[in-house]
């Protein structure tokens, strides 16, 4: 079997061939996705997609490790990143530190990723300093929503443009192997991605961004409680998905499933 990619692996991959990073909350689509992906996220948007809450602020550190030790577990290749719930991290670097500690431990993880710029600059330096790889996140932060009055695009003022831009410098000043990028007008991901030195990993930030990140339930056309600009449907498995139930509640209720060849204690027929 092939080596895992790690975080220095990412890191190495600035300005090269574009990173390719999906989430991934299960077992079997982790093990679907693993070939074709260089970094599996267990994101906290499994909050939404996965348990139906409106926002990821309900998402506990239980929820990510329970999704994490199964996606580890079931991929051998990518590098797989988790995320730290809201109030897991912010608190301090020591709340930080332990809480990401009981991630990598209980998962076999290879980072974790936290929201914010500035502000989380010295948690993230204190985690790196102590074995913790971390990935950052900066532009539109889902965890933030309610401070940012609502999920929108940013960038669009110059003084927003020069916070994001701040916010990505100093997240890879603090040791962070790569930055997720959500949200953000091109002209600023595109000028932040030329100035630090990590890859960064754009979602809804433009192709200048050195790798690209969607939710899988989007993709798949699993989740459409509302779908941003900046998601492309790739598949439609919710009509698949649909008839598969329809067709077996219909072979259900008219008793032709199971057949015999499902049955235990049967006589044998040649076929068995
Ligand atoms: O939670 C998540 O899935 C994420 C990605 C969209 C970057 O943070
Ligand atoms: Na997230």
């Amino acid at each position: 079997t092939q080596r895992r990619i790690t975080t220095r692996d990412v890191r190495a991959r600035k300005g090269a061939e574009p990173l390719v990073v999906l989430t991934a909350y299960t077992a079997p689509i982790a093990r679907l996705l693993d070939p074709v992906c260089d970094i599996l996220l267990v994101g906290d948007s499994l909050g939404m997609v996965v348990y139906g809450l409106e926002t990821t602020l309900a998402v506990t550190l239980e929820m990510m490790i329970a999704h994490g030790r199964a996606v580890v577990n079931a991929s051998q290749k990518a590098c797989v990143v988790i995320d730290l719930p809201f109030a897991s991290y912010q608190e301090s670097p020591a709340q930080a530190f332990r809480n990401a500690a009981r991630v990598m431990a209980e998962t076999g993880c290879a980072a974790v990723k936290l929201e914010g710029g500035g502000e989380m600059a010295e948690t993230i330096a204190f985690l790196v300093e102590r074995g913790v790889p971390v990935m950052g996140h900066v532009g539109l932060m889902p965890q933030a929503v309610h401070t940012a009055g609502g999920f929108r695009a940013q960038g669009r003022s110059e003084d927003e443009a020069a916070r994001i831009r701040a916010d990505a410098r100093a997240v890879a000043e603090a040791g962070a192997f790569a930055v997720v990028v959500e949200g953000t007008v091109e002209p600023v991901a595109r000028a932040l991605t030329g100035e630090i030195a990590i890859p960064t990993i754009g979602i809804g930030a433009s192709a200048a961004c050195d790798g690209q990140v969607l939710v899988i339930d989007d993709v798949l056309g699993l989740f459409d409680d509302f779908t941003p600009k900046f998601v492309k449907r790739y598949a439609d498995l919710g009509p698949t998905i649909r008839a598969a139930a329809e067709a077996y509640a219909a072979e259900v209720r008219a008793r032709t499933f199971p057949g015999p060849e499902h049955c235990f204690g049967l006589p044998r027929k040649e076929s068995c």
